[in-house]
């Protein structure tokens, strides 16, 4: 289906596997090396031998075939975890379960940890289980929705940027982020990432109460950054609506399991939309620097306040910003005067950097660090200053609260 994909060497995911034990090895050996995704890096020793010298740089996950009877072992296990801080995650393999032994792992804070005879079934499992950073418990996803003001104006693109950045953002340099594509029928995000939408809305529709975080796991694509994407094969033929409690359900689901959720929505306006947007944290008018581009934003902040007392202030940004270089063009002054305080951002027009991104299904970071576009997201993702611009906290709309607002 990809049309010339420049192959993306640093989207492989790099297994690294610590074990004395030939038996395991081979079976390591067996189960990895048949996937040309998993960069596979095994180390023949004991974590007491070696540990010190692993080298746990670009390593999505980490396996240690630990001897926990021996304290050496132990000790030296505890300073692979201390050096590493928990990040990547380590999965550690012993030879019998010890209920004493697994709480001083636990508080190690390994990932996760099995018992041998291991299956390669468990094994891969547990690995990709690990490879995603979860949610903390305690908090509600914070929501952030794009939406367009005029066609092409570059939601997905700015969706897409924005969850990778929100994704390594947080105390530990990793927060559990989830990207929604909302546009059934013409997603792209998927597209845009080099990932297989497995979001089935037919199964989920003849009974939205069946969608559990089971069966979301198995309709969700991850990114080998982490990101986790949830989108819909397109069906461009296909005219119908879906039933809102599919929508409402899969949102609620996906905010109570991730730190972070951004969505990209359709341009359509479907019986779903408001409640999606007044359970949003930020939201995000994506317009162009034309004059049209502008009207319509407008337009859209309107309706929006029109509809609904509560929710987030919608916050307008003008992408493909280039400076003026015409007499007649519109200037960075124009903008802001005509959108006032719904005004957030000018996003870079950079049209190589977000092609090559898109082609090559990788993050605008991995193409130009420190690149103007990522640089304008970050400025519009760090906490606001309490100032007028500032959103103001929406207690109310924190939780996706979606049954209420229909
Ligand atoms: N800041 C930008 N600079 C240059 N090109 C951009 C920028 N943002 C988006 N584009 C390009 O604009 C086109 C439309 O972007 P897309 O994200 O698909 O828009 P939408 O989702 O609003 O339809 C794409 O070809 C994309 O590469
Ligand atoms: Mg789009």
């Amino acid at each position: 289906m990809r049309l010339n994909r420049t192959p993306a060497a640093p989207t492989k995911t790099c297994v690294v596997v610590l074990t004395a034990d030939a038996g395991f090895e081979q079976m390591v050996r067996t189960t990895f090396s048949a996937s040309p995704q998993i960069d596979l890096r095994i180390i023949s020793a004991t974590v007491a031998g070696a540990g010190e010298k692993i080298d746990v740089n670009g390593a999505t996950v980490v396996v240690i075939d630990l001897d926990a009877r021996r304290d050496d072992e132990m000790a030296a296990m505890q300073r692979l975890m201390a050096r590493t801080g928990g990040w990547p995650p380590v999965v550690v393999i012993t030879q019998t379960f010890d209920a004493e032994v697994a709480r001083t792992l636990l508080q190690m804070r390994v990932a996760d940890f099995l018992v041998k005879p291991v299956s390669a079934v468990e094994l891969v499992r547990t690995c990709a289980r690990v490879a995603h950073p979860v949610a903390s418990e305690t908090t509600e996803a914070e929501i952030y929705t794009f939406l367009a003001a005029v066609g092409g104006a570059g939601v997905t693109t700015l969706a897409i940027q924005t969850a990778l950045l929100l994704l390594s953002s947080g105390p530990r340099g990793r927060s559990s982020t989830c990207l929604v594509d909302l546009n059934f029928q013409h997603g792209a995000c998927a597209d845009y990432l080099d990932l297989e939408p497995r979001l089935d809305i037919s199964e989920i529709e003849p009974s939205p109460d069946r969608l559990d975080r089971q069966l979301l796991e198995v309709m969700t694509s991850y990114h080998a950054s982490g990101l986790a994407v949830i989108a819909a094969p397109n069906r461009p033929a296909e005219m119908r609506s879906f039933d809102p409690d599919v929508v409402t359900r899969l949102l609620d689901l996906v905010s109570t399991h991730f730190d972070y959720v951004v969505i990209d929505m359709p341009r359509t306006w479907f019986s779903w939309t408001d409640s999606v947007l007044l359970g949003s944290n930020r939201l995000f008018i994506v317009s162009e620097m034309t004059v049209p581009g502008i009207k319509h934003a407008k337009q859209i902040v309107e309706a929006i306040r029109e509809r609904m007392t509560e929710g987030p202030s919608p916050q307008v940004i003008v992408n493909r910003f280039e400076q003026r270089l015409f007499s007649t063009g519109l200037t960075k002054k124009d903008i802001e005067n005509a959108l006032s305080k719904d005004f957030v951002a000018v996003v870079p027009n950079f049209y190589r950097l977000v092609r090559e991104a898109i082609d090559r299904g990788v993050p605008l970071e991995e193409v130009k660090r420190g690149n103007k576009i990522t640089r304008e997201l970050k400025k519009l993702i760090a906490p606001a200053p309490a100032k007028d611009a500032a959103p103001k906290p929406q207690p109310e709309a924190k939780k996706l609260s979606l049954s209420l607002a229909r």
